[in-house]
């Protein structure tokens, strides 16, 4: 069975680098490509917004045992976990959107950055439950990113 799972967290260091985020994702993707699980990683001013696909058990499997407990991030907090029918997320084992994404004006870091990561499938039907969720977030952080 194929679920989906968004949650949102706040990085313990208030400011993470490159470097940072590097490192979380480089061991992230690993894992992810190991576990047929893909999905997309939002860092923006300390808040991380996470979506996850997969076999339910890999998906659970990772989330408790590798994400939940990571101590360079806190307030952890399950929004969705929901059944889907078919993957929403192509290929990448984690893609990552980041400040120079949210904080651009450039109407090509909106939605196109995150159509672009869609299978066709996903891209003809409506949007699942988490991904609405994860975009309309997006959405908020693009309009209002602190500049
Ligand atoms: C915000 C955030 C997102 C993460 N996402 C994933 C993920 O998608 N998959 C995963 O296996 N681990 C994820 N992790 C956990 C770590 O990147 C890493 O897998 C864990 O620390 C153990 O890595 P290691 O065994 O290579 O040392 C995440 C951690 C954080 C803080």
């Amino acid at each position: 069975m194929l679920v989906e799972l968004l949650y949102c967290s706040v990085s313990v260091a208030p400011h993470l680098t490159n470097e940072d985020l590097n490192q979380i994702l480089a061991s992230a993707r690993r894992r992810n490509l190991a576990e047929d699980i893909t999905g997309m990683l939002i860092y923006h001013q300390g808040e991380f917004v996470q979506i996850l696909e997969g076999r339910k058990k890999s998906v659970e499997n990772i989330y408790e045992k590798f994400i939940d407990s990571d101590l360079r991030h806190t307030r952890i907090n399950k929004e969705q976990e929901n059944t889907i029918s078919h993957r929403s997320f192509n290929e990448c084992s984690m893609g990552f959107v980041g400040a120079p994404e949210i904080e651009s004006l450039m109407p090509s870091s909106g939605m196109g950055i995150l159509m672009n990561m869609l299978t066709d499938e996903a891209k003809s039907k409506p949007l699942s439950l988490g991904l609405s969720a994860f975009v309309s977030i997006y959405n908020q952080m693009r309009k209002s990113p602190n500049r």
